[in-house]
């Protein structure tokens, strides 16, 4: 069992009794309808959970990454979905608390440490998923204002979020160095939201496009300087990634819970399943590997607390390893049900159809492949 600082613990302890009196009721709904859970999001609000990824003046933890992780992991135990609209928050603040100007962060920070605005990443775009850097989308500077023009597409939480960190190209010449961050608030004019997209998994949390039509953007809401973009989106991506391993954590754990209760119960030869040396080495294949991935998360979640050099290996790693996992053990859960396994009544095929995200989105495990081989061969 690992030992976190009484601060940490607290948060987790809160965080699972919310998870298991509040959200878990409403997961298998939340999947069904596919609607974005606002009663959620204000149980979240209320209980301050926002504030997490912060830092500790605006109410947050001392150690933020570790603290959003564990947060992540406990509500996505219960309900994946709901635990992106804290994932996706911290992903989207974190370009400002990485870039930001002391007035951005005081204009942009509070009302999202609070709750009371949400926020989004825009990097993906039809012609630039794993090669982000191909991005088409162009801002260009007309006097005081940048001009955006240009789709950004599988943008989490983009119809329910109020301000987006957004990554355009100032000059295509320069490549990676020609891209360049942006705050933009959903008021701006040219910015509209395209398709919604309609998913295997995550229903419960909103992807869709945003179209930048001649999109006003003031100079002031340049984050960092032009040509740090493709920095700002890369180094972001190194503290979320740990966050995306929690949330794989947490549905592993789910099924693997759910493998250990149905084989108790379910009756088979004359006895419970859990009695049959063929599941009891499932069982103990599943718990294995979600401790192991536990254990790595947490590495990668303590070196993004550090700061350190080692984060984009470890983060990359740990979300590789984690995701597979998830994958893993979801798909193992419905085996132990067998036939029950398989349908809705059940949980563990929303489980499954969950884990399936965390292999894809933040980098396809290929390329955390590619980033971990990277700096291995530097
Ligand atoms: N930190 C800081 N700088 C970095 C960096 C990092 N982690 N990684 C790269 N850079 C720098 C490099 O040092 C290089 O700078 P120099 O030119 O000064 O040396 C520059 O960025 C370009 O780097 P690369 O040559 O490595 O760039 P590349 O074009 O080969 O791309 C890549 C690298 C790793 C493949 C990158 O494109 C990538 O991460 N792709 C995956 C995209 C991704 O994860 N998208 C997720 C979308 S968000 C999402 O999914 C959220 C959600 O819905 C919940």
């Amino acid at each position: 069992m690992w030992k976190f600082t009484p601060e940490l613990e607290m948060l987790r302890d809160t965080v699972r009794k919310m998870a298991n009196e509040v959200i878990a009721p409403r997961a298998a709904e939340i999947d069904l309808t596919g609607e974005f859970p606002w009663d959620i999001k204000e149980l979240l609000q209320r209980q301050g959970i926002f504030s997490v990824p912060f830092p500790e003046s605006l109410g947050g933890c001392e150690q933020k990454h570790t603290a959003v992780c564990l947060a992540v992991e406990e509500i996505a135990r219960v309900c994946v979905s709901s635990s992106l609209i804290l994932q996706v928050q911290a992903l989207g603040a974190t370009p400002i608390l990485l870039a930001g100007t002391e007035a951005q962060k005081d204009k942009y920070c509070p009302p999202l440490a609070s709750g009371e605005k949400l926020c989004a990443f825009g990097l993906t775009e039809p012609g630039a998923g794993s090669d982000a850097a191909a991005m088409a989308t162009t801002a260009e500077l007309r006097g005081d204002t940048y001009i955006l023009n240009g789709l950004k597409h599988f943008i989490s939480n983009a119809t329910v979020a109020d301000v987006f960190c957004i990554f355009a190209m100032t000059d295509r010449s320069k490549g990676t160095k020609g891209i360049t961050a942006f705050i933009v608030e959903k008021d701006f004019p040219g910015f509209h939201i395209g398709r919604v997209e309609k998913k295997m998994g995550i229903r419960g949390s909103p992807t869709a496009e945003i179209v930048f039509e001649d999109c006003r953007v003031p100079r002031e809401n340049l984050l960092g300087r032009e040509g740090e973009g493709f920095k700002i989106a890369m180094k972001t991506l190194d503290y979320s990634r740990p966050v995306i391993a929690s949330q794989a954590v947490g549905v592993a754990q789910a099924g693997l819970d759910f493998a250990v209760k149905y084989s108790k119960e379910r009756v088979q030869f004359g006895g419970p399943i859990a009695q049959l040396q063929g599941i009891q080495f499932m069982l103990a294949d599943m718990a294995a590997q979600v401790e192991a991935a536990r254990a790595l998360t947490y590495h990668a979640a303590a070196l993004a607390d550090e700061d350190s050099p080692q984060l984009s290996y470890i983060a990359a790693a740990a979300k590789l390893m984690a995701s597979d996992v998830a994958m893993r053990v979801t798909t193992d859960a419905i085996q132990v049900a067998g036939g029950y396994g398989y349908m809705v009544d059940f949980p563990a095929e929303r489980y499954m159809r969950d884990a399936k995200i965390t292999q894809i989105y933040e980098g396809t495990n290929q390329i955390q492949r590619l980033v971990i081989a990277r700096q291995l061969l530097k």
